[in-house]
């Protein structure tokens, strides 16, 4: 969509783990990436909830941002740019071409206040880049029919597996295919305690590893109870099978039941334990369940060790192929928001 000499406006809804490291790349480590240079972004809004906002219709300076609110924890009081703006007021009020949506995932919330951010931005005529997955998750037909009314982009890339291309293969390579079902190790935080747990290491202390690190949620139940996966199965029926379910529809199970005896019982008989995600056609109807298997070790899934992820997906004319995400960093979700950028109105 970048018209020549013409900067891609965004407005950033959430600047925490996904914002600070997408403004990293793009503003920071710019030269050391040739392909992303061709990306003009001027930020004009940062919106967080507690740690300040910033506004500035001629770009807010972004390095300046970062350098605040990794130093201070929340951006200046003497910046000229603070404002009290919240999230949707921002959505409604200022001048861009983009919602960068990267608040935190709300379940409880039904995707709000993310779901009305999105829907605010597309009635208004602007693009969403979302990696949170409340929205396509609440309301993915909802938000893709009124992108497509209003001439302008709905992008999920991020919502599932970081950056791992999976919307776009499909949308790209899979034209002639129909999807019969999709399973698979989707959430990442509790793939990495199950694997510490064989290790002989707590839940509790590889959860707090999965924080430092910036890839478990930041309510870690989410992750622990099978949200978290709950929510990315439905993205998935959702935006590749055609499903309209909400998180609230999938058989979920989490890990909080797991001791650390139970996992390394499970590697002496030669098995994995893993939180599974799966979606499947029964007639008319899309199912989705998420819960703890013992996977054997020649089974595809089992050498996913870590924070890795991996998806199947089934189709009616393709055999059945894997996609792998081996040890993700916040890059990969960087790069999913910012391959997304690059592909507006595309
Ligand atoms: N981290 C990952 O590896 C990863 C991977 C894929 C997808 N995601 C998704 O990407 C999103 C962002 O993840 P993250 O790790 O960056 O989360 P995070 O570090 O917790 O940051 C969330 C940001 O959203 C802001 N926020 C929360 N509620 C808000 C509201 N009502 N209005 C305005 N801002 C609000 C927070 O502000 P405060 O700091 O003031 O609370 C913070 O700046 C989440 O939905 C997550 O599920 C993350």
């Amino acid at each position: 969509m970048q018209a020549e000499n013409k900067p891609v406006r965004a407005l950033f809804v959430g600047f925490g783990n996904v914002g600070q490291k997408v403004a990293e790349i793009l503003f920071l480590e710019r030269e050391r990436h040739p392909n992303v240079r061709s990306l003009d972004l001027r930020v004009v809004g940062i919106v967080t909830k507690s740690r300040g906002s910033l506004v500035n219709n001629n770009g807010v300076d972004v390095v300046k941002a970062l350098q605040e609110i990794r130093e201070g924890g929340r951006f200046s009081w003497t910046n000229f740019e603070l404002t009290n703006i919240k999230g949707l007021d921002a959505v409604r009020q200022l001048d861009y071409d983009v919602l960068v949506e990267l608040s935190t995932l709300s379940i409880a919330q039904k995707g709000e206040p993310a779901l009305s951010h999105v829907r605010e931005a597309l009635n208004r005529g602007k693009h969403v880049v979302t990696a949170n997955k409340a929205p396509a998750a609440f309301a993915y037909h909802e938000l893709t029919s009124l992108a497509h009314d209003k001439g302008v982009s709905f992008l999920i890339e991020s919502t599932v597996m970081d950056g791992t291309p999976v919307f776009n293969l499909a949308k790209h390579g899979l034209k002639a295919a129909s999807i019969l079902g999709v399973s698979g190790v989707l959430n990442s935080t509790t793939n990495f305690v199950l694997s510490r747990m064989e290790q002989g290491e707590s839940l509790e202390a590889a959860v707090t590893i999965a924080q430092k690190e910036g890839f478990a949620e930041a309510d870690p139940r989410h992750d622990l109870e099978g949200w978290d996966a709950s929510a990315k199965i439905t993205v998935l029926a959702n935006a590749l099978m055609g499903a309209s379910l909400t998180p609230y529809d999938v058989d979920r199970q989490g890990i909080t039941h797991v001791s650390v005896a139970d996992a390394q019982t499970a590697v002496k008989a030669g098995k994995h334990l893993k939180l599974i995600c799966k979606a499947w056609r029964e007639g008319e109807q899309v199912k989705t369940k998420v819960a703890l298997e013992e996977i054997e070790r020649g089974h595809p899934f089992a050498p996913i060790r870590e924070s890795g992820s991996i998806l199947m997906i089934e189709t009616d004319l393709l055999a059945p192929f894997v996609i792998t995400e081996t040890e993700p960093t916040l890059s990969d979700t960087a790069f999913g928001v910012i391959n997304d950028l690059m592909s507006l109105g595309s």
